[in-house]
């Protein structure tokens, strides 16, 4: 992987039990989980809806991990504030959203989490250029968002070497969308530094093998 440092798992919680959540989010500490992958979906960006700030602030209580919230929403801005007082601690926004996704990020950091650009297939990775100055992250995704189990388009694995030479070795590189065992160890060797995987660590039995086996140790 590009940079220092051990690859890092982020399951997201959209495919976790949620009938049985409080049990789900400590299996996956136990199972060395890094960060809660928790992706927001308004019905407008995406079409699909989860939920909002108040299950944020829920899940900030039954779990230690930092949050890393994903929002698929339109005017990001009008939520973020809610969204970093629920406790997460990295916001991703689109630049391909509705409203204002440089001000929302402006927003997260005054409230205290770090910014991140989400960015679906099609868009180049040129379209970061406008916040380098402020993001510690970039989320390349690799299906188009909306639903998790989707096959992963592995046409987007170049956007990684694209993106370290363009913004340079500090900033951190999420992968989002159809990873999985047999191709993790591409997308590490792709560059991505944090693995986000629903499918992939929920829809299998054994949290703490399925974790291991993306993380490639
Ligand atoms: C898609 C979401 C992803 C997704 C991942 O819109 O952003 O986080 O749930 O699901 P898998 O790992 O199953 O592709
Ligand atoms: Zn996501």
């Amino acid at each position: 992987m590009a940079g220092n440092g051990k690859t890092l798992i982020a399951p997201s919680v959209i495919s976790a039990d949620w009938a049985r959540l409080k049990d789900e989010l400590q299996a996956i500490e136990a199972a060395g989980a890094d960060w809660l992958h928790v992706d927001v979906m308004d019905g407008h960006f995406v079409p699909n809806m989860t939920f909002g700030p108040f299950v944020v602030e829920a899940l900030n209580r039954l779990t230690d991990l930092p949050l890393d919230c994903h929002l698929m929403i339109q005017q990001p801005e009008r939520y973020v504030e809610r969204f970093v007082k629920g406790g997460a601690d990295w916001i991703s926004v689109h630049p391909e959203a509705e409203g204002n996704p440089r001000q929302a990020l402006e927003l997260a950091m005054k409230h205290g989490a770090k910014a991140a650009l989400a960015l679906k297939p099609a868009t180049a990775v040129w379209a970061a250029d406008p916040f380098k100055d402020i993001l510690e992250m970039l989320l390349i995704m690799t299906v188009n968002p909306g639903f998790s189990g989707q096959q992963m388009m592995t046409q987007c694995l170049p956007k990684y070497k694209e993106a370290r030479e363009r913004f340079g070795p500090k900033l951190l590189l999420e992968i989002d969308g159809g990873v999985k065992d047999e191709n993790a160890a591409a997308v590490r060797e792709a560059g991505a530094q944090v693995i986000v995987a629903a499918t992939a660590v929920f829809g299998e039995t054994d949290y703490k093998k399925a974790i291991r086996g993306l993380r490639g140790s």
